[in-house]
């Protein structure tokens, strides 16, 4: 990281940080979220602000793989390290087992609060834990505000047990 105040008067870092498998650098003030960061500096508006103050993990994302608030993060706090969005747990074709389920079950509504759900989800079974089991800490984690908790727990059921075709 390196700071750079002579053009503006405002310091401004770059961050360099693997974004989804990619490679990203771009140049930001100290104190950029990293909900801002992803949203306004890198164009991945697939992570979601809703309170900004830790509350609702609308901006949950993957920071060397742990689920974490980005709203709660600054961006210089990720730099060298590596962060996946909901972007990035999408296929470049169709959707993922678990977005499947989340479709198939009708566990979305207005979807504001889904990417975070989804990054939540994804970041757990990626780390090997029992989904399953953890559902209520994972969940709880995540404020719908369409109150779409009972689909979104049945799609996270359908995953745990396969999928479409393994859970009808
Ligand atoms: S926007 Fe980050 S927790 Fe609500
Ligand atoms: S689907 Fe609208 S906030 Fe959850």
């Amino acid at each position: 990281m390196t700071i750079d105040d002579t053009v503006t008067g405002v310091d401004l870092c770059e961050v360099t940080v693997i974004v989804n498998g990619q490679l990203r650098r771009a140049r930001t003030e100290v104190r950029t979220l990293l909900s801002d960061f992803l949203r306004h500096d890198l164009g991945l508006t697939g992570t979601h602000v809703g309170c900004e103050h830790g509350a609702c993990g609308a901006c949950t994302v993957l920071v060397d793989g742990t689920a974490v608030r980005a709203c709660l993060m600054l961006a210089v706090q990720v730099d060298g390290g590596e962060v996946t969005t909901v972007e990035g747990i999408t296929p470049d074709e169709g959707l993922s087992p678990l977005q499947d389920a989340m479709w198939a079950e009708h566990g979305l509504q207005c979807g504001f609060c889904t990417p975070g759900i989804l990054c939540s989800v994804e970041g757990a079974a990626r780390a090997g834990e029992n989904v399953g089991e953890r559902l209520d800490d994972l969940l709880g984690g995540h404020i719908c505000r369409c109150t779409g908790y009972q689909n979104v727990r049945a799609a996270v059921r359908l995953y745990c047990a396969g999928g479409q075709e393994a859970g009808r």
